[in-house]
């Protein structure tokens, strides 16, 4: 097998129409991702994660401006046909969500969904595409799958619904996978089953996925390689083990202490990181973290900062790494 990237995105740029005007959302994106691994995407709200995954998916608004590449296998997807995406999206590249009822359709049976996909790529009849709907909602573990597969959504609890919308999204053998938020709308317990369930099923069928969520536990847990995204850019990226074995970015090491923990002493306050992510509007010119960093200093402003290869494929998109990585790091 060839070790080609199956994706991989180069230089990626969105512009949005905002309610103040046109604004950077995602610049400067890079990665690859090869067949069978998994890829994390983490950051706080508004940083620019779905964003990325619709520019993945050809989701985005038609008033959007896209630029640098996104290669599928080698053929570029930037500035394809709808007509051909159409034919990509749900078969070679499929998308989970973060909230069921926004990918489920209210009005059709969820067999009928979970069947449409394979009946529009696959051509087989709609008898066939039934059975195999029944057989991938039983895999999912949607209980009493052939009785029910004739209900409609909001029969279902939400952790059934999520259930039903991973089997949409693997109905046609996806070669890669994006989970947005996929547990988000989910209480606990269920989050880590839909969570187990989907790693389970990437790994059983050796598809690529790119799993974004705002949690560092849920990442650290599921995925090879992860990307931490901030105002529209990654700021750090690694092997998953290697970034939390060194976290090179004051606003990595920022997620990593506002992260709740489980037997904190009563009363013991999250450190949260000061400040709030900026309006895309309102994007400091250089470091987009610089209004919220503990060890800014004017070169931080004058512009984005360079990657700064820190270990082994480990980057940090900082110029005070000798700081916030330093013996005694006063940041960390
Ligand atoms: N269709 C759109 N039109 C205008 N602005 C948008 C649009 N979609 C997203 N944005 C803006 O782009 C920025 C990035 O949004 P995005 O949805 O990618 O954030 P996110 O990282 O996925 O956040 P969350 O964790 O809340 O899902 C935000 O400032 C958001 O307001
Ligand atoms: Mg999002």
């Amino acid at each position: 097998m060839s070790d080609a990237p199956l994706i991989e995105v180069k230089d990626l740029g969105v512009r949005l129409n905002t309610s103040r005007g046109p604004a950077q959302a995602v610049r400067g994106v890079n990665f690859a991702l090869r067949r069978g691994e998994t890829l994390g995407l983490v950051g706080e709200s508004g940083c620019g994660k779905s964003v990325t995954a619709l520019a993945l998916m050809g989701l985005l608004p038609e008033s959007a401006v896209i630029s640098g590449s996104i290669r599928l296998d080698g053929a570029e997807l930037i500035g394809l046909p709808d007509a051909a995406y159409c034919k990509l999206r749900g078969n070679r590249i499929s998308m989970i969500f973060q909230e069921p009822m926004t990918a489920l359709n209210p009005m059709h049976t969820i067999g009928h969904q979970v069947a449409e996909p394979l009946r529009r790529h696959t051509g087989v009849s709609a008898a066939e595409a039934q059975l195999e709907a029944i057989a991938l909602l039983d895999r999912v573990g949607l209980p009493d799958a052939a009785k029910r597969v004739d209900a409609y959504p909001h029969q279902f609890s939400g952790g059934q619904r999520q259930r039903i919308t991973v089997a949409m999204a693997l109905a046609c053998q996806p070669d890669v996978l994006i989970a947005d938020e996929p547990t988000t709308a989910l209480d606990v317990t269920i989050q880590g089953q839909i969570l187990d369930l989907i790693a389970g099923l990437v790994e059983e069928r050796g598809m690529s996925m790119i799993l974004i969520s705002h949690d560092l536990g849920v990442i650290a847990e599921n995925v090879d390689r992860m990307m931490v995204m901030y105002g529209g850019t990654v700021v750090e990226s690694g092997a998953t083990d290697a970034v939390f074995a060194r976290m090179g970015h004051p606003y990595t090491q920022g997620l990593f202490r506002a992260r709740p923990r489980l037997g904190a002493r009563k009363g013991t306050r999250l450190k949260t990181i000061a400040g709030t992510v900026p309006e895309l509007a309102d994007l400091p010119a250089g470091c987009t973290f610089a209004d919220r960093c503990a060890i800014v200093e004017a070169r931080c402003r004058a512009a984005l900062p360079a990657v700064v290869d820190v270990g082994a494929a480990h980057g940090v998109r900082c110029i005070r790494t000798d700081v916030s990585m330093g013996a005694g790091g006063s940041s960390a």
